[in-house]
């Protein structure tokens, strides 16, 4: 059972904490439609039976082991062509706590927002937002953070508990997260998107290293040189062109 935050201002005060749910997500948008969240509202689940992954993929986690959780914003002060910017403040969030938990590990984040360590995915985020005229009206924000599970873990999957040899507690990690997205939350409200920006790029997975990536033409060798503010990542492919993706377009398929 999770208790309302007490130390934070606004994330986690609405705290919805249930057996087992379909989809964090999807209930989210429920909720929403029918006006019972606030603001920072969370809801998280044990047993996540019918969990939405990024490219309609499913999430799949045992009862019990890890954290799948939403929160829910009203970012009206985003324009939608600044949606990245909440892909980036979540990203930045788990990666604090990870960095802090598995200090010695290889720690990054992969365009655009899965958590990397040592070369595994530990955190899927998956970010729906509901724009409104000229502003982002909504968002919910997934997260699936592998905590305690050993057992059945993809080949290129990962959790803390096999990185640290023990077991964590599930609810001091959730306020945690919480923690550090509303720090970032209030940076991006401020409107200090350049410091969020720096620290994305700083951390980015395979910036200025040779990997190979697939789009819809080839498969090619290429270097990622820069994510552009409206989230768009720019590789260099082996003969110097500079080609741009929006979500989906390009997939990594070794980093050698
Ligand atoms: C990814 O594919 O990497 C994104 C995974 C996001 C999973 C989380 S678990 C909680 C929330 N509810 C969902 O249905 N999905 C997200």
């Amino acid at each position: 059972m999770h208790k309302i935050f007490a130390n934070t201002l606004f994330i986690g005060k609405q705290v919805i904490s249930l057996p087992s749910c379909h989809s964090t997500n999807d209930l989210m948008a429920q909720m929403s439609a029918k006006n019972q969240l606030h603001e920072g509202a969370i809801i998280i689940t044990d047993h996540q039976t019918k969990g939405k992954g990024q490219r309609g993929n499913t999430w799949n986690s045992p009862q019990g082991e890890n954290l799948t959780f939403s929160v829910y914003f009203k970012p009206k002060f985003l324009k939608p062509s600044q949606q990245f910017e909440l892909n980036r403040m979540v990203s930045l969030a788990l990666l604090d706590v990870l960095k802090r938990l598995v200090p010695n590990a290889n720690l990054f984040v992969k365009w655009p927002n899965d958590l990397i360590v040592n070369k595994k995915k530990i955190a899927g985020i998956l970010i729906e937002n509901s724009i409104n005229q000229n502003s982002i009206s909504e968002s919910i924000a997934g997260i699936g953070l592998n905590v305690n599970q050993r057992d059945n873990l993809l080949s290129t999957a990962t959790s803390l508990a096999s990185h640290t040899q023990r077991t964590w507690d599930l609810n001091q990690l959730l306020l945690e997260v919480a923690q550090r997205i509303e720090h970032y939350y209030l940076i991006l409200r401020g409107g200090d998107f350049r410091l969020i920006h720096e620290l994305y790029e700083a951390n980015l997975y395979l910036k200025d290293k040779v990997a190979f990536y697939e789009d819809s033409v080839s498969k090619f060798n290429g270097i990622i040189r820069k994510v552009h503010p409206d989230g768009i990542l720019e590789i260099e492919d082996d003969s110097g062109i500079f080609k741009k993706y929006q979500f989906k377009e390009v997939r990594l398929l070794s980093n050698h």
